[in-house]
């Protein structure tokens, strides 16, 4: 079976895609990105996702190129042509194809792709063990708000971390946490309360993080929304990633010194079963 991708209006086999030189998402980075996550061949909270999608552009002033409803029935149909049981639809949507010039083109078309990947995410064995990560200065502008496909500071933390040998770097700005490569970040502390850092400019609006930290309340789970500091993180009881690409993932260590005891916490095996039962009740 062919794995079929989605380009400007129609839907063609991955090796027939094709996208011009001169898209602005290839040299400027001028667009923007979101991931939703299929879980027994359904989207995982994904009004929220697609409710993000049009803020992003809407915050770099890129024009919906299909109504935003007229989304879900395209998401679904890839699904459905790739017989996608588990893993992500992923969606782009740059400025469009102009001559090379900073500003603006006048009668710019965005262009428009999505494409899935399959992927285990309910059985993640990373679930069992968590995972190490490291800890990264964060040098990102100052919108990390917006889900840019501008990621390259993501890239090189990223990648800095799978030389160490960890799956995700932590980044760090004034010697706070800020957020992971791709994910936020969350910490327990011991008695048991779930600490994240507040929205902002700063952090991207997590999708599985808005969702957990309903649920977690709904589950009578203390909250606190406030910044951590680096030394804070190290004497923390449990910590965990989410995304919508791992739900909710324990982490293992910090830096090489373990979390807790290494293993994963009560409180975060309670918010990944919490958030699971919710993607699989969809
Ligand atoms: N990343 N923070 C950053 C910087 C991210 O890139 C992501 C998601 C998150 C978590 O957001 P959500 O829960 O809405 O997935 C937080 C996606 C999965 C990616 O880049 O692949």
């Amino acid at each position: 079976m062919s794995r079929f991708v989605y380009v400007d209006g129609a839907f063609v086999p991955f090796e027939d895609a094709r996208i011009s030189i001169m898209d602005r998402g290839f040299l400027f980075a001028d667009g923007i990105y979101e991931v939703s996550a299929v879980l027994g061949g359904r989207l995982v909270d994904n009004a929220a996702h697609l409710a993000r999608l049009e803020r992003s552009l809407s915050a770099i002033r890129i024009a919906l190129p299909v109504a935003l409803d007229a989304i879900v029935p395209l998401q679904e149909k890839l699904i459905a042509l790739n017989a996608l049981e588990e893993g992500i639809v992923y969606i782009q949507i740059t400025r469009g194809v102009a001559e090379r010039d900073f500003a603006f083109p006048k009668d710019g078309q965005p262009t428009m792709v999505m494409f899935t990947q399959a992927k285990t995410l309910a059985a993640n064995p990373r679930a069992e063990t968590g995972v190490p990560v490291v800890t990264v200065p964060d040098i990102r502008w100052e919108r990390c708000d917006i889900k840019s496909v501008a990621l390259l500071a993501q890239v090189l933390a990223k990648q800095e971390a799978a030389e160490k040998g960890a799956y995700e770097a932590l980044m760090i700005a004034d010697g706070k946490l800020t957020e992971g490569g791709s994910s936020s970040v969350f910490v327990v502390d011991r008695k048991g309360r779930l600490i994240t850092r507040p929205l902002s400019n700063a952090i991207l609006p997590g999708i599985t993080r808005a969702t957990l930290l309903r649920l977690a309340a709904e589950h009578q789970i203390t909250i606190e929304e406030r910044e951590v500091a680096l030394e804070e993180m190290h004497g923390a009881a449990e910590m965990f990633l989410t995304s919508a690409s791992s739900f909710v993932l324990p982490i293992s260590s910090v830096d090489g010194r373990p979390v807790g005891d290494g293993k994963p916490g009560p409180v975060t095996r309670k918010a990944r079963a919490i958030y699971l039962e919710m993607a699989q009740a969809v």
